[in-house]
């Protein structure tokens, strides 16, 4: 799966890494794809309705609230979108990358190759700063 497909550059909000839990809990943090959610959904379904924060890292989910049908939840339980038992296609950054909005659309999320040893600068200085 490409996570960045064939898109021109235009997202005003590029893909959500989450990882208030993930890497404690030894899973990669989870890849949000904001603008592929977002030309589906109207804003109001997941930030009103769902009641996901406008922040990113701004939602404390687990896994018993999304098989209990919230957030990520309340679709990806197997008639609205696939279903929670494909792990990896939600936790698919790179380990050790740390909460954040993801601002070029060129840069590499998912690895392909197996994780360094060493954890990896999660956000480039850079990128830090200008968030
Ligand atoms: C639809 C997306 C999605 C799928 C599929 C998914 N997860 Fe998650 N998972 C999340 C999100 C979002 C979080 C919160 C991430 C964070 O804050 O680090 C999370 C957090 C976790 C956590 C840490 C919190 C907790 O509940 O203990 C573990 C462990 C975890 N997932 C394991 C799994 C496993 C194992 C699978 C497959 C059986 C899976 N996840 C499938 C989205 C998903
Ligand atoms: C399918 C659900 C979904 C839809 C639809 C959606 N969002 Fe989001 N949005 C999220 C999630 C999930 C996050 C990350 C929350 C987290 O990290 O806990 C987020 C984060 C954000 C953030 C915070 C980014 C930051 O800088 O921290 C903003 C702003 C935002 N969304 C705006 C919008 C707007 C505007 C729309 C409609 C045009 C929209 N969203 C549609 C789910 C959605
Ligand atoms: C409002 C419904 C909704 C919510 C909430 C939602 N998703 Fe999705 N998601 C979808 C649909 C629909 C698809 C497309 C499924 C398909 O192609 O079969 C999708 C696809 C995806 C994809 C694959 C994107 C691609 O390029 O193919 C990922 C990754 C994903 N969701 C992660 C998440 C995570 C993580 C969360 C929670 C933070 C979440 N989704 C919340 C509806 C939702």
């Amino acid at each position: 799966m490409s996570l960045l497909g064939a898109s021109p550059a235009r997202a005003e909000y590029g893909d959500v890494v989450i990882n208030n839990f993930s890497d404690a809990a030894g899973m990669r943090p989870v890849v949000f794809p904001h603008w592929f959610h977002r030309v589906r959904f109207r804003c109001k379904v997941c930030h009103a309705d769902l009641g996901f924060q406008f922040k990113a890292g701004g939602n404390q989910i687990n896994m018993v609230k999304i098989i209990d049908g919230q957030f990520c939840g309340a679709c990806h339980n197997g008639e609205l979108a696939w279903s929670v038992e494909n792990c990896n296609l939600c936790h698919s950054a790179k380990p050790g990358t740390g909460t954040h909005v993801h601002e070029s659309t060129l840069q590499k999320l998912a690895p392909t190759t197996p994780p360094a040893t060493t954890p990896v600068a999660a956000v480039p200085p850079a990128a830090a700063a200008k968030k």
